[in-house]
């Protein structure tokens, strides 16, 4: 199959493709999603195949307004339209429960859905003129880094789908904030682009999911599938350290071997002039080293290191996404300083 690559002005032309059962690569403000028809069973089998995703790990839902949710999802409660109103569109996902009319194979049998009104003008411009909610992961090969950019997605998906829109860098570069509406109090599954101190000014008392933070056991079954499954990972085993950044460069500048790869903050790359180096970001600049975490991540793809070591923010505010997803990439092997 012959990737096409399409530019912002080609929604009509991506929308055509996403109607006629077609996979889209569509750019989002979070990642680069892998989009289909979302009530069509066949199209939304085949992200599944390109993606080589298991079939267990539902997918969410993407429309343009809020006023969609009521076709998909019933007994929805007033949390979700006040969510709405303070962070759609934007990096923000609703697990609510799912009215018949959607498909088995997007919610893995569930009787839930997740919902997202996504923010890039691009992707609001797809959603609009394609009229069907849009059925998409993130656009990467299962298990791999998420794409922030359209040469990304490309790397894993060159040859397997229809089209990639590209819509430039996005701008937030973490996942959508998952949080699930259907329990007392309600829960966050992943953290995200929409901060957990952002979500408890809405909701009040919010309760975080093990998975945000550790490794589930063999029995554990976490409520989000996706989050039982190693992921983000690049090739060459992680170490994460976490702590203050002048002791966790310190002890990374002391541990790590010469051939390895270090994924620092901007301020101590000269540390580590002899090594192969991604920055992340100034220390105190969360919403940059959001935008690089995955970059970063897939770069020593590229490099051949055996080993990658990575400093880490705190976890308030975006820190806790990012941390989230370094700690995934390093199998929640961290070292604490
Ligand atoms: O920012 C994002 O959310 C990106 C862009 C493309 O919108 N999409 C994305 O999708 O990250 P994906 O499939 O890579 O991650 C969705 C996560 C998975 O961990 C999945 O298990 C979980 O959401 N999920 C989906 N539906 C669910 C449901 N009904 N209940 C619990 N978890 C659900
Ligand atoms: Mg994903």
């Amino acid at each position: 199959m012959q990737t096409l690559r399409l530019t912002p002005e080609d929604t009509a032309a991506a929308a055509a493709i996403l109607r006629r059962g077609g996979l889209v690569g569509i750019p989002t403000e979070t990642v680069y999603g892998l989009g289909a028809d979302g009530l069509n069973s066949e199209a939304v089998a085949h992200i599944f195949e390109a993606k080589g995703r298991p079939q267990d790990n539902p997918l969410i839902l993407h429309i343009p307004e809020a006023g969609w949710l009521d076709w998909y999802c019933r007994d929805i409660p007033d949390s979700a339209y006040a969510l709405a109103r303070a962070y759609w569109p934007g990096p923000l996902t609703m697990i609510l429960r799912r009215k018949p009319l959607v498909p088995d194979v997007v919610t893995a049998g569930l009787d839930t859905v997740g919902m997202r009104c996504p923010a890039h003008p691009v992707c609001r411009a797809i959603l609009r003129v394609a009229q069907v909610p849009v059925a998409a992961p993130s656009g990467n090969t299962s298990g791999r880094p998420s794409p922030t950019t359209a040469a990304h997605m490309l790397e894993d998906m060159d040859g397997r789908i229809d089209a990639v829109v590209d819509g430039g860098p996005c701008a937030v570069g973490v996942e959508s904030t998952i949080v699930d509406l259907t329990e007392t109090p309600p829960r966050l599954l992943r953290p995200g682009g929409i901060t957990l101190e952002q979500l408890e000014a809405v909701l009040g008392e919010v309760a975080v999911d093990p998975a945000v933070t550790r490794l589930m056991g063999a029995g554990e079954r976490p409520r989000a599938p996706g989050m039982k499954y190693r992921h983000y990972a690049p090739r060459a085993p992680v170490t994460v350290v976490a702590g203050d950044p002048q002791k966790s460069a310190a002890y990374i500048a002391q541990h790590a071997g010469a051939e390895d790869g270090v994924i620092c903050f901007d301020e101590f790359a000269p540390l580590f002039a002899e090594r192969d180096v991604e920055k992340l970001g100034p220390a105190a600049d969360k919403g940059e080293q959001a935008r690089h975490i995955f970059d970063a991540l897939r770069a020593f793809d590229h490099t051949g290191v055996p080993a990658i070591w990575a400093q880490c923010p705190d976890p308030s505010g975006l820190g806790l996404a990012i941390a989230n997803r370094l700690n995934k990439a390093a199998g929640f092997h961290v070292i604490q300083v």
